[in-house]
C-alpha cells in the first residue's frame, strides 16, 4: 500500500498536468455544436484508461459515446463498478469567469475550469489510483469495471439502454461514484442518500401574435400573467408546496436521523458566505441541512416570454414558458408528482390560453443501507486518506445512474465525493482544491485495498 501512496505523491504534478489536458476539452453535452469535442473527449478517456492498465472500448450511442474499461483479476475477488461522467455543464455566463472555462488555471491552491470538480477532476482520481496500483503491483486487489458516460448533464437517455444491454459485462458487487462532495472543508463524507428529481416545462400560448396592451390589454388573457399566477401558487409563505398529494409518500426523517443531523457542525454564516445570499429560507419546522437534503422542493429554474429588453414595451405577449424541477425524497414517485404538478398548473390556466406540459427524464431518491460492509470498508479508506472519520450524510443533488444501477444491475453505490459544495458546480469559476484532488487519489487507492477485504457472502 505504501508503495502505491508514494507513487501517487511523487507524481502529483504529472497528474494535475494530465487533468488539465482533460479539462481543456469542451465536452458540453447539451450543445450539439460540441459533438466533435464529445468524441475527442471520449477518445481521451479511453487512452487514459489504457494508460492506467485497463482494457478500454468506446461504445457509440445515438447520443454521446460511453467509454468502458476493465481490469479483471480473479472472479473470487470483489468486482467494483466505477462510474463517472466526462460531459460538463455549459460554461455560461462566460463573462463571469475570471479565467476562461476551458483554460484550466491554478490560483490559490485551486484549479479553475468547467468540469474541475463535476466530474472530470473527481473521476480522474480513480484513473490515477488504478494506474498507481498497476504500475507498482502489476494488478489491483479487486476486479475493476469502469464506466464513463457523456450524457449526465443533459438528462441523456442512452445510458439505461446500455446498462440493459450489457448486464453481464457490467455485473459487479458494488459501485463507486465520486460525483458528490465532502461534508465541509476537510471533513470527508460518505453520501448515504441522494434526492431524486422531476423536471418539466410549461408552455402557454395566448394570442397568435403580441398585442398592443392599450388596445387589447384586459380583454384577452395574458400568458405571462397566467404563468406567474400559476407558478406563484406553488409554494405558500411557510415554504410548503401546495400541489395536492405532494407530501403523501414522503418518509420523514426519523428522530434518530434528525438527532444525527443536529449534531453535525453547521454555520449559517459559512453557508450564507458560500451562497452569497443575504438570508436563509425554507419550509418551517426543518433545519437548513434537513431542507437541503431530506425535504422535497419545487423550483422554477427559468421563465421567459414577452419583452425583457431595455425600456418599457406595452404588449400582451403571445407566449410564456417556465422550466420547473422538484427534488424528491424517499418514497416519492416521479410520475405521480409530475401528474399532480401538471394538474395543479393546468387547472389554473384561464380560458383562451393553450396549455402545454412537457416532461423530462426524472429519477427517484436513493438511500444506502448504513450497516453495509461495503460502507464500512469505504469509511476506513476515506478516514485513512483524510486523517479524519467521514460523516455519513445525505446530499440534495441527484445522480440518476445510482437508481439505474440498483434497478437494472442490482448493485448499491458508494458515493464518495472529494470536492466541496462551494466549488461552484454548474456555475462560473468552477474549481477543485488541489488538496482535495490529491487526497481523493489516495482515498481511492486505499479503497481498492479495503473493498478487497469484504467477504462476498455479505
Ligand atoms: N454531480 C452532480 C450531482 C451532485 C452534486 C450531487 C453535488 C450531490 C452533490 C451531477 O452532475 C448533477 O449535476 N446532477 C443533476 C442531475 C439532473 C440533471 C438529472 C442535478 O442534481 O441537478
Ligand atoms: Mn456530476
Ligand atoms: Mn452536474
Amino acid at each position: 500500500m505504501q508503495q502505491v501512496l508514494d507513487f501517487l505523491r511523487n507524481r502529483q504534478q504529472t497528474s494535475v498536468d494530465e487533468l488539465c489536458e482533460f479539462l481543456r476539452i469542451p465536452s458540453i453535452s447539451a450543445d450539439s455544436a460540441y459533438s466533435d469535442s464529445m468524441q475527442s473527449c471520449a477518445a481521451w478517456v479511453r487512452n487514459s484508461m489504457e494508460a492506467a492498465g485497463l482494457r478500454a472500448t468506446i461504445y457509440p450511442t445515438d447520443g454521446h459515446p460511453i467509454v468502458y474499461g476493465e481490469l479483471l483479476r480473479d472472479p473470487s475477488l470483489p468486482t467494483v463498478l466505477i462510474y463517472g461522467h466526462y460531459d460538463v455543464q455549459p460554461p455560461d455566463p462566460l463573462e463571469l469567469w475570471t479565467t476562461p472555462a476551458f483554460e484550466p488555471t491554478e490560483r490559490d491552491g485551486r484549479l479553475y475550469a468547467r468540469g474541475a470538480t463535476d466530474d472530470k477532476g473527481q473521476l480522474f482520481t480513480h484513473l490515477k489510483s488504478i494506474e498507481a496500483w498497476t504500475q507498482t503491483h502489476g494488478e489491483l486487489p479487486v476486479n475493476i469495471k469502469f464506466l464513463i458516460e457523456g450524457e449526465e448533464e443533459c438528462g441523456g437517455i442512452h445510458l439505461d439502454a446500455f446498462l440493459e444491454q450489457h448486464q453481464e459485462m457490467l455485473r459487479a458487487d458494488v459501485a463507486v461514484v465520486s460525483d458528490t462532495s465532502q461534508y465541509g472543508d476537510g471533513i470527508p463524507a460518505i453520501t448515504c442518500g441522494l434526492r431524486g428529481i422531476v423536471a418539466a416545462e410549461v408552455r402557454l400560448r395566448g394570442p397568435d401574435h403580441d398585442l398592443h396592451s392599450g388596445i387589447y390589454g384586459g380583454s384577452i388573457a395574458n400568458p405571462l400573467n397566467a404563468l406567474t399566477a400559476m407558478c406563484g401558487a406553488l409554494i405558500d409563505s411557510a415554504g410548503r408546496i401546495q400541489i395536492p398529494g405532494f407530501y403523501e409518500d414522503v418518509i420523514d426523517l426519523t428522530d434518530e436521523e434528525r438527532q444525527g443531523y443536529s449534531e453535525l457542525p453547521f454555520s449559517v454564516e459559512g453557508f450564507l458566505a458560500d451562497t452569497g445570499s443575504a438570508d436563509i429560507f425554507g419550509e418551517e419546522g426543518w433545519s437548513t441541512l434537513e431542507r437541503r437534503t431530506a425535504r422535497p422542493t419545487c423550483d422554477i429554474n427559468g421563465i421567459s416570454g414577452g419583452y425583457a429588453g431595455e425600456g418599457p414595451k406595452t404588449i400582451v405577449p403571445s407566449r410564456a414558458m417556465a422550466k420547473i424541477t422538484c427534488r424528491l425524497v424517499p418514497d416519492m414517485k416521479p410520475e405521480k408528482i409530475l401528474d399532480s404538478l401538471e394538474e395543479f398548473l393546468r387547472s389554473r390556466c384561464p380560458a383562451g390560453i393553450q396549455f402545454e406540459f412537457h416532461r423530462y427524464h426524472g429519477c427517484e431518491a436513493f438511500v444506502f443501507d448504513p450497516t453495509s460492509e461495503w460502507l464500512n470498508a469505504a469509511r476506513r479508506a476515506v478516514a485513512a486518506a483524510f486523517g479524519q472519520e467521514p460523516v455519513l450524510f445525505r446530499e440534495g443533488g441527484s445522480i440518476p445512474v445510482v437508481l439505474s444501477f440498483k434497478q437494472i444491475l442490482g448493485v448499491d453505490t458508494l458515493l464518495l465525493g472529494w470536492g466541496r459544495n462551494s466549488d461552484n458546480l454548474h456555475s462560473p469559476n468552477e474549481h477543485i482544491h488541489l488538496q482535495d484532488f490529491h487526497r481523493g487519489t489516495l482515498a481511492s487507492a486505499c479503497l481498492w485495498q479495503e473493498l478487497a477485504s469484504v467477504s462476498l457472502a455479505d
